[in-house]
């Protein structure tokens, strides 16, 4: 895992260590190894304590095969102990910026429509519901989400 902590942009690192505590966090990079010929790789982030073995918050953002310019974020996950605090939407922003500035177009996500936090952290974020599917295999409704990445990078 590579420490990419100087990447995080000054408002959003501000608002993290607001939540955490100034120098109590790290953000952590790696690819999960599983790229193939695509020259966008899969990357696994991690917000780690500064100070201890603890892992905050993961997600991943993969580049969607066969496509140009689009990625997936999936596996979003904010260690139980820390919800509610505002890191979920803080890392969501984090999330979005990472991926612009990876080079993608579009960012893509699905969400469960019973999972209220999740929903709303994308609603706030200026995510648009594209389309609602049932899941045959868990009877879930699933929402798929997208972000326009190229309209953000001309704001
Ligand atoms: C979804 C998740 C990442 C949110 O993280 P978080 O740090 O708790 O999010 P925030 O503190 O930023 O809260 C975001 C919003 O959801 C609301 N919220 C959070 N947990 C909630 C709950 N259990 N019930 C109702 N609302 C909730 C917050 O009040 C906040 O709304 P507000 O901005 O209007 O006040 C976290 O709950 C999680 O890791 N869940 C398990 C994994 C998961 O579902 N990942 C997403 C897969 S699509």
């Amino acid at each position: 895992m590579y420490d990419i902590t100087n990447y995080v942009p000054p408002e959003i690192a501000r608002k993290l260590s607001g939540i955490l505590g100034v120098h109590m966090w790290r953000l952590m990079a790696d690819s999960d190894g599983r790229s193939g010929r695509s020259t966008s790789e899969n990357l696994y982030f991690a917000l780690e304590s500064d100070r201890e073995e603890v892992g905050i918050a993961y997600w991943r953002l993969q580049p969607m095969p066969g496509c140009g310019g689009i990625c997936i974020s999936s596996s979003a996950e904010v260690h139980p102990a820390y919800r509610r605090m505002g890191l979920g939407t803080v890392l969501n922003r984090l999330r979005v910026y990472l991926a612009s500035k990876l080079g993608y177009g579009c960012i893509l996500c699905t969400s469960i429509e019973s999972n209220i936090a999740q929903n709303r952290i994308l609603e706030k974020n200026g995510w648009k519901v594209k389309a609602r599917f049932i899941n045959p295999k868990t009877g879930n409704t699933v929402h798929i989400s997208v972000k326009n990445l190229y309209k953000l990078r001309k704001e």
